[in-house]
């Protein structure tokens, strides 16, 4: 099974594996980010982490654009040093920044080292300056890249957080019930704001979490992930695994 489905702003691409999927999505975020940079100067991709992400920028490192001006921020990183195995920032420097050789002065990264209040108002205030934001304006990033946790968090958007009906704030930190607790997250605001987002999905341990994100009644605090639904233009990337439970109906 590969192929596209329309409905509106949202559509999803259904590959036959994980290669495949993180192929299809490295492809369609490369060329999001090639059309930013026909207009304008620079582009902006906020990635993800998790155990996920690996095989799409490897892929996407490996695609020839004008890396030196991308830049790289994240939708959410835990409360650890950027050397520790569960950085978000340590996975994307090993398999996306490096083997582009995308330069330091474009990695936007979010401080794990730091407490994570500490750090999230860090993070909002690199995006105002890059963004040269106004108090109140939220970032447009050109590519926000989504992934979908088993509970059918995204972001570090753990179902039934308060964070969720939030959507003027840039970054908070978030606590989580997941190892490691303390988390940095883009709020929704800044989610639904951005040109493109593109959504990542693997696996079969996400299948129901994404019929429930599909086929349930909107109510984000139950499904984060139902956000990205509201984007303005959303494509989720899935395995057949990931995607079992909505080619049943
Ligand atoms: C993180 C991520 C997170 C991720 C989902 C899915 O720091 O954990 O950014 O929001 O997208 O948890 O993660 P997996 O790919 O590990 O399942």
């Amino acid at each position: 099974m590969n192929g596209s489905r329309t409905q509106s702003n949202v559509r999803s691409h259904i590959s036959p594996d994980v290669n495949a999927a993180a192929d299809a999505c490295a492809r369609h975020i490369a060329a999001l980010l090639e059309q930013a940079l026909a207009e304008r100067r620079s582009a902006t991709l906020a990635i993800s982490g998790g155990a996920g992400p690996r095989p799409m920028f490897e892929r996407l490192a490996a695609i020839p654009l004008v890396w030196r001006n991308v830049h790289i921020f994240w939708v959410d990183e835990r409360a650890v040093p950027p050397a520790d195995e569960r950085s978000n920032y340590k996975l994307a420097e090993e398999s996306l920044i490096r083997p582009a050789r995308i330069p330091g002065e474009n990695v936007h990264r979010i401080r794990g080292e730091m407490k994570a209040e500490a750090a999230a108002l860090a993070y909002a205030g690199d995006i105002r300056a890059f963004f040269k934001l106004d108090d109140n304006q939220l970032p447009v990033f050109d590519v926000v890249h989504l992934g979908l946790g088993e509970n059918a968090h995204t972001a570090s958007l753990f179902p039934g957080d308060p964070l969720i009906d939030d959507r003027s704030g840039i970054a908070a930190a978030a606590h989580v019930d997941a190892e490691p607790p303390w988390r940095v997250t883009l709020l929704p605001g800044v989610l639904l704001a951005a040109r493109h987002i593109a959504a990542h999905v693997t696996g079969a341990g996400k299948a129901e979490a994404v019929r429930a994100v599909f086929r349930e009644p909107f109510d984000p605090n139950k499904y984060p992930a139902q956000l990205a639904h509201r984007g303005h233009d959303t494509v989720w990337f899935m395995d057949a695994a990931a995607a079992r439970l909505l080619s049943a109906e």
